[in-house]
């Protein structure tokens, strides 16, 4: 194709996708690309396609890695089969570029739910970490992790037969176990608001990373903001992030002892992600014992309907768009250091401040401290006065036994 054709080929609306896919319009975006809805024209059904960053501006070699990216996310989700997870159908090459082309779910994801209902109750967030956690699990038996669960990664059915189906996406930045990386540990990659501390201080993330994460994105649903709080300066939250020590949840109720033990800063004492899966149901998801009466079923209200946030129909509180995503997925942030001796696995202990040595006494400060040891309680009167008293006492029988010689 000549330079010429390229230009007047633009991606928009009525775009068609490697003579397949036609373009409709942008169903979101975040850091890494744009999410469109498209019509398959051959199998005559709805798609959603993930344009990658473009890379029109790219050095060869950057180019080369977004688009490696693109295809190991692609390789990736298509390794799974999960109920809760978005599936991947093809990657459809346009102009050398590679293109994702997904199932579509008519959906919102779980950030911009909480446009909607500030907070959620621990109820419907269980049944929410419950799925996620069950298709994350399949995840990590494939050696697959996930690397950025948050709640803009997490998409509810909004609308149709699937309505109220939880589906967790966007495996843009996850690595297979085997797959050659670039392990630069100063470097880290992903939403700094729901990173594991260990992530924070440059460990390569693992499948314990991905446990902390979701217990951040869930302990988020139900208090209103990430357990390390929020802030505009990403190092500084990465900071307090690393040392691991999270606000105490208040509203999280039967789900409080779960997501407590999710956000474990050791990640050796955290569950792994099945057994996370299986205390959120057994704490807080009342009546269906095990996964196998939760896997492909709606979330529900305590009064057995879908709730009112999932539906498309409830509007999204322009007043609280800004602030409910907590983040954007963010490459290359510097990992926070600690000295040597601090540098492990588990947080630094805490470490009071050293106390002032003592300071030398002079001998007038000695006698007056004898003083107040023998005098002690038994009279209500300062050494100072005991000691004049003295002296004066002392002073007038010198002059005593004087004038009497
Ligand atoms: N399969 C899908 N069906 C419907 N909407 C989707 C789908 N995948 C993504 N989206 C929408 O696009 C947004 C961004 O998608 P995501 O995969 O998270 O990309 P990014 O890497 O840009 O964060 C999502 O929050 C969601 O609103
Ligand atoms: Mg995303």
């Amino acid at each position: 194709m000549t330079e010429k054709q390229r230009t007047v080929r633009v991606v928009g609306p009525d775009f068609l996708l490697a003579g397949r896919y036609r373009l409709a319009y942008k169903l979101g975006g975040g850091g890494m690309g744009a999410v469109w809805l498209a019509q398959d024209t051959l199998l005559d059904r709805k798609v959603a396609v993930k344009q990658v960053t473009s890379t029109v501006r790219l050095s060869e070699r950057a180019a080369r890695e977004v688009r490696n990216r693109a295809m190991r996310e692609g390789r990736i989700a298509a390794r799974l089969s999960s109920l809760h997870a978005i599936s991947m159908h093809d990657v459809a090459i346009e102009d050398g570029e590679p293109w994702l082309v997904m199932e579509y779910m008519p959906s919102r994801s779980l950030a911009q739910a909480l446009n909607t209902a500030e907070t959620l109750p621990p109820y419907e967030v269980a049944q929410i970490g419950a799925q996620v956690a069950d298709a994350l699990t399949e995840a990590h038996e494939a050696g697959i992790v996930h690397r950025d669960i948050k709640p803009g990664n997490i998409l509810i059915a909004d609308r149709g037969r699937t309505l109220g189906i939880v589906k967790i996406s966007d495996f843009g930045i996850s690595r297979a176990k085997g797959d050659v990386e670039e392990s630069d540990s100063s470097v880290i990659t992903g939403t700094p608001a729901y990173f594991a501390p260990e992530v924070a201080r440059g460990q390569d993330p693992t499948e314990a990373s991905d446990v902390f994460s979701l217990g951040a994105t869930l302990y988020t649903a139900i208090e209103g903001k990430p357990p390390f709080d929020i802030d505009q300066d990403s190092i500084a939250l990465l900071h307090r992030v690393a040392k691991g020590q999270i606000i105490p949840p208040t509203r999280c109720g039967d789900l409080t002892e779960p997501l407590l033990h999710m956000l474990e800063p050791d990640p050796a004492r955290r569950p792994t992600m099945a057994q996370a899966r299986d205390e959120i149901i057994r704490h807080a998801i009342s009546g269906r014992a095990n996964i196998a009466g939760l896997r492909g079923v709606p979330v529900t209200s305590a009064s057995g309907v879908v709730p009112a946030w999932a539906h498309r129909s409830t509007p999204v509180s322009e007043s609280r768009r800004p602030s409910r995503e907590f983040g954007n997925t963010i490459a290359g942030l510097p990992a926070v250091r600690f000295s040597e001796q601090t540098d492990g696995q588990t947080p630094a202990p805490y470490a009071p401040p050293p106390f002032d040595p003592p300071r030398k006494k002079n001998p007038l400060e000695v006698v007056l401290d004898r003083i107040d040891d023998i005098v002690d309680d038994r009279i209500d009167v300062p050494p100072e006065a005991v000691l004049a008293a003295l002296i004066i006492t002392v002073g007038l029988v010198i002059v005593l036994i004087i004038a009497l010689l």
